[in-house]
């Protein structure tokens, strides 16, 4: 296709404004697929996704549209993911296009992750259509939403396209649009291979599939290709594009988007936003911005029911063959014995393989407190990457600690900001702006990643009724008084319940968690007494009361079912418990006790 006829495009939108219903209506009214081959939700493959609702792996799909002018286009649509965890997948793709369509719901408007969507695809140079979605509820009001996208955003919306992604209206419209407004992409024939390495996923018949946007040159079936982040060597067996089910085509030229498959066998051997060039002649050039995947949050994976061990490791290998993003060692703590200290782009990533081990391999998991990586400076001048508290060097050695830090975007309705700016000062929070978009405010606060890792996401909803939204990104390391707290069970320290807490709010959150695992724990024959320390010095305690009579006493011998109900849910309650020394420590205790309420 020449290139003045190729438009290349993503839809920016929040979760739930009507991203995949879109996609699939340009689909449909383009004939693309059929109507009856038309499943729900075509672009969000993956089960997990579907009921979450959100979309993970960036889908394409290629659409031939003849336009009103008579002329004959295709339209590239790649899809994005709709996460702050995969920030970086996003930023790669809007390099891969030259256009968005910025979909806003318009019975809400714009939200949070609205906006960090938006900003990624301002920095791409994009061409930006404003589309305001599901005109067909009556709580839909355009002019606000249009108001609104030019304050918050700073793009004129006065020609914003008004659709309903459930009745069909607008789409034609927007397809004009997309012809119309949206820029040609630009590209040198005769110049050699240049292409971008958008995704990659495994497939259980042809191996590792690789979407590309080839910026310049030709990609060809039979060709051989070099990867530069690594100058690794791939003979290409299939070039084709997605429509959205697969067709081979014999090449892809300037502009365009598609697959390549060339025999590689891990999702690990391709990077996103690598640049793919011929192996011989090929270009000097790598595109800019290439980054490798880094893990953010960290926690142990280990097996409820030991015996697992294996079939654990199993599925790790497994899950990790297609996830490039995620990483993983084995571990052995005292407490939970073998399991995997993982690395994560952040907690939903944390919570989809967390996920698919439980359903997909059908195996118990005790999951420790998610911790963020620290800077640990020692006094001879060496630096140690701490992945987790229970390596924690001696603290005498140490000279200090720094902690990772982010810039968080929170939009709110007005009646609920005090609670938000309550719960950022709680987090340790350095607000940076307030600025209200009509009853909205929007806050942006400084605050450290550990204290937004593990709850800060549920607080935040629960405070504002799940009116919040929420946007973040990494901004670097900064010095703070960190420590390592220990919890000590019947005397005995539990390496897996470790944190590292700001010295300022040890005694608080050492009390906290004491006092949450008397409640979690339950009562032994004998006394338990339950600490938390720092270094060797205990800074809370609460002592769990011995069990006098068995469970079943208060029964007066009477109901037998009750007293065989009342051991079976001894016995159910056992399962899922792991012995500390002499205790039982039930498996959610290890979450539970850091959360803070
Ligand atoms: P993620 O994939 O989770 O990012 O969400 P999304 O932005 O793709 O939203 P999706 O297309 O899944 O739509 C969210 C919900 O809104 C679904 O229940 C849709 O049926 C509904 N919806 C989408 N467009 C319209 C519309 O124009 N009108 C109405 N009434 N509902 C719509």
């Amino acid at each position: 296709t020449d290139l003045a006829h190729i438009r290349n495009f993503s839809i920016v939108a929040h979760i739930d404004h009507g991203k995949s219903t879109l996609a699939d209506r340009l689909i449909q009214e383009t004939g693309t697929v059929k109507d009856r081959d038309m499943k729900e939700q075509l672009l969000d493959s993956m089960d997990i996704e579907r009921e979450r609702g959100i979309t993970i792996k960036a889908n394409t799909v290629r659409i031939d549209y003849t336009a009103d002018n008579g002329e004959k286009y295709v339209l590239n649509l790649i899809d994005t993911p709709g996460h702050v965890d995969f920030a970086y997948e996003v930023s790669r793709s809007m390099r891969a296009v030259e256009g968005s369509l910025l979909v806003v719901d318009s019975t809400q408007g714009v939200e949070a992750q609205t906006l960090a969507n938006v900003y990624q695809a301002i920095d791409a140079d994009h061409e930006i259509v404003p589309v305001l979605n599901k005109i067909d509820l009556p709580a839909s009001d355009c002019d606000r939403v249009a108001e609104q996208i030019e304050d918050v955003i700073g793009i004129d919306a006065t020609d914003a396209i008004q659709v309903s992604a459930k009745t069909g209206q607008g789409i034609h419209e927007t397809l004009e649009a997309i012809v119309k407004q949206l820029p040609a992409p630009l590209g040198n024939l005769d110049a050699p291979l240049k292409a971008m390495l958008v995704d990659s996923w495994y497939d259980a018949y042809l191996g590792v599939i690789v979407l590309v946007r080839i910026m310049d040159g030709t990609l060809k079936k039979g060709m051989r290709i070099k990867f530069m982040s690594n100058n690794t060597l791939h003979h290409v067996d299939r070039v084709g594009v997605f429509r959205p089910e697969m067709e081979m085509v014999d090449s892809l030229g300037p502009g365009e988007i598609g697959f390549l498959t060339a025999s590689i066998k891990q999702v690990r051997d391709t990077r996103v936003g690598d640049t793919i060039t011929n192996d011989r002649n090929g270009t000097e050039e790598a595109l800019t911005g290439f980054k490798p995947a880094q893990p953010v949050v960290f926690c142990g994976l280990f097996p409820v029911d030991s015996s697992e061990f294996e079939d654990l490791r199993d599925a790790i290998d497994k899950l990790a063959l297609n996830d490039a993003s995620f990483s993983f060692e084995m571990e052995t703590s005292a407490a939970l014995g073998f399991g995997f200290r993982c690395g994560f782009l952040g907690l939903l990533h944390l919570e989809v393989i967390r996920d698919r081990i439980e359903r997909e391999y059908d195996i118990e998991l005790i999951t420790t407190a998610p911790s963020v990586i620290y800077n640990v400076y020692m006094k001879d001048g060496e630096m140690i990457e701490l992945h987790n508290p229970a390596d924690m060097p001696d603290p005498s050695k140490v000279d200090h600690i720094e902690e990772p830090r982010i810039k968080a975007t929170i939009l709110v309705p007005d009646e609920y900001l005090g609670d938000v700016l309550k719960l950022c000062q709680d987090r340790r929070g350095i607000q940076l702006d307030l600025t209200y978009a009509g009853s909205r405010a929007m806050v942006v606060y400084d605050l450290p990643l550990n204290e937004v890792v593990f709850d800060f996401y549920d607080r935040l909803k629960s405070v504002t009724k799940g009116y919040a939204s929420f946007d973040y990104q990494m901004t670097g390391y900064t010095e703070d008084n960190l420590v390592k707290m220990s919890v000590l069970v019947n005397d005995e320290p539990v390496d897996a319940l470790s944190t590292m807490v700001h010295r300022d709010r040890a005694e608080m959150r050492g009390r906290a968690m004491c006092e949450k695992l008397k409640d979690l724990i339950p009562r032994h024959m004998f006394k338990i007494p339950i600490q938390a320390a720092i270094g060797g010095k205990v800074i809370a305690r609460e002592t769990l009361s011995a069990l006098r009579k068995d469970v079943t006493a208060k029964c007066y011998g009477g109901d037998a079912t009750r007293k065989r109900k009342l051991l079976d849910k001894q016995k159910a309650g056992k399962k899922k418990m792991r012995q500390f020394g002499k205790v039982d420590i039930p498996q959610e205790a290890f979450i539970s006790a850091l959360k803070m309420d």
